[in-house]
C-alpha cells in the first residue's frame, strides 16, 4: 500500500467531473488500499479518488461507529430529512464550516467485488456520504456552506 498526495483547494483537478468505473480492475482494488491508507494517515473521516488526483468515481469512508466502506460508482437514491452541522475536508486544511445536508441518505453503489450494495445512513455518516459524492462532481463543502469559521 501507499500513502497519496492530497490535493488542495485551488487545484484544478478538485473542479473535474469524475468518470464511472467501467471495470473492477486490480488498479482499481489497489487505489481503495491506497485511499483507506492515506485517509486513515491523515485523521480523515472520508476521501474521494479526485482527492489524490484520480477522476474516477470511487470513494473512502470511515467511522468508528459504522466501520469503512469503500464505494465504487457511488449514488444518491434516496434521502430526507435535515441537519445542520459542522464540516471538514483533507483538501480544506485547517478550516471548517457549517452545511446543511440530509438527515438520512440512501447510497447504492458497488462493493470491491462488483456487488451492488445499498447503504442507508443517518447523521455523521449521511452528511460524509454526501461530502464524498460531491467530490466526484467536482464540488467542495465550502460551495454549499452557510458559514464558514471566518465568519463565526
Ligand atoms: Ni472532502
Amino acid at each position: 500500500m501507499a500513502k497519496l498526495k492530497i490535493l488542495k483547494i485551488g487545484d484544478e483537478t478538485l473542479r473535474k467531473v469524475s468518470r464511472p468505473v467501467d471495470n473492477i480492475t486490480p488498479r482499481v482494488l489497489t487505489l481503495l488500499d491506497d485511499m483507506v491508507e492515506t485517509m486513515r494517515a491523515a485523521n480523515g473521516a472520508g476521501l474521494a479518488a479526485p482527492q489524490v488526483g484520480v477522476l474516477r468515481r470511487i470513494v473512502v469512508v470511515e467511522t468508528e461507529e459504522d466501520g469503512l466502506f469503500q464505494l465504487i460508482n457511488p449514488k444518491i437514491i434516496a434521502y430526507s430529512g435535515e441537519q445542520e452541522s459542522e464540516e471538514g475536508c483533507l483538501s480544506v486544511p485547517g478550516r471548517f464550516g457549517i452545511t446543511r445536508r440530509p438527515m438520512h441518505v440512501t447510497v447504492r453503489a458497488l462493493n470491491r467485488k462488483g456487488e451492488t450494495v445499498d447503504i442507508t445512513a443517518s447523521g455523521f455518516l449521511a452528511k460524509a456520504f454526501c461530502h464524498e459524492l460531491d467530490h466526484l462532481d467536482g464540488k467542495l463543502y465550502v460551495d454549499c456552506a452557510i458559514k464558514m469559521d471566518n465568519d463565526m
